[in-house]
């Protein structure tokens, strides 16, 4: 069975696009990558697109007169596309209400923090300044208000002595391309329950989101 069409959205190299492509391509996940959109010419995602025939599509949004004019054409690429589900994956345009709202328990994001501690920018160097014993990446349905929205699926990775916020970056990154593909999957499969800022999830997948990556001995 066909999974359920899905975009994704970037703005760069797109290593998440590649775990998602991936996990599709092996029946790992229920959906289909059918269409990557970039805001960016030089994105690098757009190749692995094309490695793997999906349609790509760049909508540059300095072509644009206004927020809503680009969104209005991003939301018309996605339904000509035939397009169910949305994940941004290193999507570095903020999205209006309005676009949220009309994609609303379809859109995915993921974000370098555990949140909702770090939202915004430079989550990593945050987390070492903070003092974090750990770290990790969050998988959640958008809402309105940026990084923010109920959560399907986190990744927590230990902080270690020595690391600088490449580092941090780097293992952190390793455990969001496990998170992205199992979050999009319980989400294609549509037995979620979503009330409020909560999602709860069928008993078997429970299991499957709690990743004990590092466990104080
Ligand atoms: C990822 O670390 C993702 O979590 C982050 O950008 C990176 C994209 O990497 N997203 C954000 O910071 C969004 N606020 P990728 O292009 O290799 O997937």
């Amino acid at each position: 069975m066909a999974g359920r069409r899905t975009a994704v959205l970037i703005s760069g190299g797109g290593s998440n696009l590649q775990a998602l492509i991936d996990a599709c391509d092996s029946a790992q996940c229920a959906a289909e990558i059918a269409l990557v959109v970039s805001n960016r010419a030089d994105a690098f995602g757009l190749e692995r697109a094309r490695r793997h025939g999906i349609a790509a599509a760049v909508l540059d949004h300095r072509d644009f007169a206004s927020r809503e004019a680009f969104e209005a054409e991003l939301d018309r690429t996605l339904r000509d596309a035939r397009i169910e589900l949305v994940c941004l994956a290193g999507f570095m345009r903020l999205l209006t209400p309005g676009f949220v709202e009309g994609w609303r328990d379809r859109l995915l994001n993921i974000h370098p923090s555990l949140l909702p501690a770090f939202p915004g920018l430079h989550t990593h160097a945050r987390a070492l300044e903070a003092g974090c014993r750990v770290h990790g990446c969050t998988v959640h349905l958008v809402r309105p208000t940026l990084d923010d929205g109920p959560i399907l699926v986190q990744g927590v990775v230990p902080v270690l002595a020595g690391d600088d916020a490449d580092r941090l970056a780097a293992r952190v990154l390793e455990v969001e391309h496990r998170c992205y593909p199992l979050a999009l999957d319980l989400l294609a499969r549509g037995d979620l329950l979503i009330e409020g800022d909560r999602v709860t999830l069928p008993e078997e997948a429970e299991a499957l989101v709690l990743h004990p990556l590092f466990t104080p001995g």
